[in-house]
């Protein structure tokens, strides 16, 4: 353990998802964490604004001295990621890299789903970084912008809300994979 924190970023609240799990393997460190309520949601914006955003978010804990900078946002990491790594003086990383190795690991057709903002679909992100970890590999994506507003709204959970879910992923019910990744923070509430 060091004195200093890891500090986390987000749109909102689907940053706390990625602190829960690095909590758990790293019980002995400090977390600062920041969601951007503010001005959420970041999928449907264009990724430069998106850069500007995560610029400010990124200098805040910067300035609190952290050692390590967590890009808690599959959308932020399109927009920003070698942005950032470039800049900083310190260690970044994002979210996508992790959930493609995951995938490809346990995926034994290697027919997988990704489910995602507009802005983290339409870069293609997950699909370029699949196909370089296991070339073959099929992987189809679903924008699904909807949940990141109902989760944010406090409605994770509801009857309501998993009718809502069920409908939004029937497309995705005729294909065949056997992994899906939730390609957004907020997806796991
Ligand atoms: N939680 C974010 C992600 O992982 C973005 C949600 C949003 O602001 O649209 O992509």
């Amino acid at each position: 353990m060091t004195s200093q924190a890891i500090g986390f970023l987000d749109s909102g609240v689907g940053g706390l998802t990625v602190v829960k799990e690095a909590f758990k393997q790293l019980p002995n460190e400090s977390f600062i964490f920041i969601g951007d309520q503010a001005r959420v949601p970041y999928g449907p914006r264009p990724m430069s604004e998106v850069r500007r955003f995560v610029s400010q978010t990124a200098a805040f804990l910067v300035a609190k001295d952290i050692e390590l900078l967590v890009i808690a946002c599959n959308t932020a990491t399109v927009a920003a990621l070698p942005m950032l790594q470039e800049r900083l003086s310190i260690p970044v990383v994002g979210v996508i890299e992790a959930g493609s190795q995951k995938a490809v690991a346990v995926s034994k057709s290697g027919h997988i789903g990704v489910i995602a903002t507009e802005g983290t679909i339409k870069s293609h992100a997950y699909q370029q970084t699949l196909t370089r970890l296991r070339p073959g590999v099929t992987a189809r994506g679903l924008a699904c912008p909807q949940f990141v507003t109902l989760v944010e709204r406090g409605a994770a959970g509801l009857p309501s809300t998993t009718a809502k879910v069920k409908r939004q992923l029937r497309p995705f019910k005729m294909q065949s994979m056997d992994t899906l990744i939730l390609g957004c923070t907020h997806f796991p509430i």
